[in-house]
């Protein structure tokens, strides 16, 4: 009885930090959609947002950045990062991307940028409708990464 009391209450706490989890997450995507029209994307024709948020609940976005002479292209990711350290965060929990399919995962640059302020951040990719399509941790799909502590003495 008493076992099956405690089991209950931990089955809940469990469905209750799954569904903040989830709200969270949703919010976040939905950060993301609301930006998803700014995107500047004459010559490819590909539009992607992101929203990241940090350890201290702060949300950023950012849109991808094209340019007529093309290598100066920012991605949403890496306008999102800046945006958040210019602000003066770089404690990243989780980044969203979304793409007109949602299969963009962050391009190479980008999670080298990532990998500079959390090695293990949560990648959500979603649709512009919102619907989530994917999640990564970014240790997975970048391993072996050159980072911070490289550089230690
Ligand atoms: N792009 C992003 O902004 N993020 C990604 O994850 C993939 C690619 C942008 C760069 C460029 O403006 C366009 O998508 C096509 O490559």
């Amino acid at each position: 009885m008493f076992f099956s009391f405690i089991i209950s209450l931990f089955i809940a706490f469990s469905l209750h930090a799954q569904e903040n989890q989830n709200s969270s997450e949703d919010l976040l995507i939905q950060e993301a959609v609301k930006c998803y029209k700014n995107a500047y994307c004459p010559y490819s024709h590909y539009s992607v947002s992101s929203a990241l948020i940090t350890k201290e609940g702060k949300i950023f976005r950012g849109v991808n950045v094209e340019n007529a002479s093309y290598s100066p292209t920012i991605c949403a990711e890496r306008s999102a990062v800046v945006s958040a350290v210019s602000a003066g965060f770089r404690d990243f929990q989780t980044i969203v991307v979304i793409s007109r399919d949602g299969k963009a995962t962050p391009c190479g640059v980008c999670r080298q940028v990532l990998n500079e302020f959390n090695p293990n951040i949560r990648i959500i990719t979603a649709d512009p409708k919102g619907h989530k399509t994917g999640e990564y941790f970014l240790d997975t799909i970048f391993p072996e990464a050159f980072g911070p502590k490289n550089l230690e003495n």
